[in-house]
């Protein structure tokens, strides 16, 4: 049997020589990154280094000034923002997205029933009774630990509870890529600990993940493999202990925390 495109790259996403200028500054150039399904592939770097710009360029909400982007062996030159969260590809935004005054179960039905009947069609009020929807909603709260007060408003959430929830959101419609900006910024030490829990049991769950982050703790937990993002360049890329010991990675990044 001929193998897929898929199987040929073994990659869910491919970014080729992506580069993107902003009026005169070049925030990305000539990126190449691989990501194999199946991983947690994080990106690190320091402030202003462009990660947050290949998420951005990832999900087509910035076009590359050059450069392409396959995702799972389709690439996406063209491809709106939206139609490409319909191939599969979700993203956890640091602001959580959410609708504080419907109940948590609505908050996840919205997306799961966009998913399944089309955005158009959507009414979440004017549906049979035991819809499998919900059931189904009800499984991804208890996945990230919020099934007991699914039926309360999501504004009466604390805040590391607000961003599991955008998170349960996220994963409704079981996206094959899970981009995460900073998933554990401004967390208490304990919310970043379950953020961690809870990011390796979807990781489990054979979900792909590309994750920005500051916190090397949460880095080096999680990832199989890393990209050092600097100054719009991959500098380095490996394994956790690949980069820790990389000495440019070392003066790029790692050297502002150790000092
Ligand atoms: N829309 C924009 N217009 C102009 N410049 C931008 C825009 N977005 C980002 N930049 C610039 O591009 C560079 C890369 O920014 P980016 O936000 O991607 O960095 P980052 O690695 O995510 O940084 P941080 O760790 O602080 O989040 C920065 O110099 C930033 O000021
Ligand atoms: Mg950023």
């Amino acid at each position: 049997m001929m193998p897929n495109n898929k199987s040929i790259s073994e990659a869910m996403l491919d970014c080729y020589q992506v580069s993107k200028n902003f009026g005169g500054l070049q925030a990305l150039s000539d990126v190449n990154l691989r990501v194999k399904e199946g991983t947690v592939h994080s990106l690190i770097g320091p402030n202003g280094a462009g990660k947050s710009t290949l998420l951005n360029v990832i999900t087509g909400m910035i076009v590359p000034t050059h450069g392409s982007v396959v995702f799972d062996g389709k690439p996406l030159g063209n491809v709106s923002p939206h139609e490409i969260n319909q191939l599969g590809m979700a993203k956890v935004f640091q602001t959580p997205a959410i609708f504080p005054e419907m109940s948590l179960l609505q908050n996840v039905c919205i997306p799961a029933l966009a998913a399944r009947d089309g955005a158009f069609k959507l009414n979440m009020f004017d549906r049979g009774e035991g819809d499998p929807i919900e059931s189904f909603a009800e499984e991804t709260l208890a996945e990230v630990g919020l099934q007991e007060v699914m039926h309360s408003e999501a504004r009466f959430l604390s805040r590391g509870d607000k961003r599991r929830l955008e998170l349960a959101i996220c994963i409704a419609h079981r996206p094959k890529l899970l981009l995460l900006d900073e998933p554990t910024a401004g967390m208490a030490r304990h919310e970043t600990e379950s953020t961690i829990e809870l990011l390796r049991k979807i990781s489990k769950s054979g979900m792909t993940m590309v994750i920005v982050e500051h916190d090397m703790n949460v880095v080096f937990a999680l990832s199989d493999i890393i990209s050092v993002l600097a100054q719009g360049s991959i500098i380095a890329e490996g394994n956790p202990d690949d980069v820790k010991g990389n000495p440019k990675v070392i003066e790029a990044y790692l050297g502002e925390e150790q000092e």
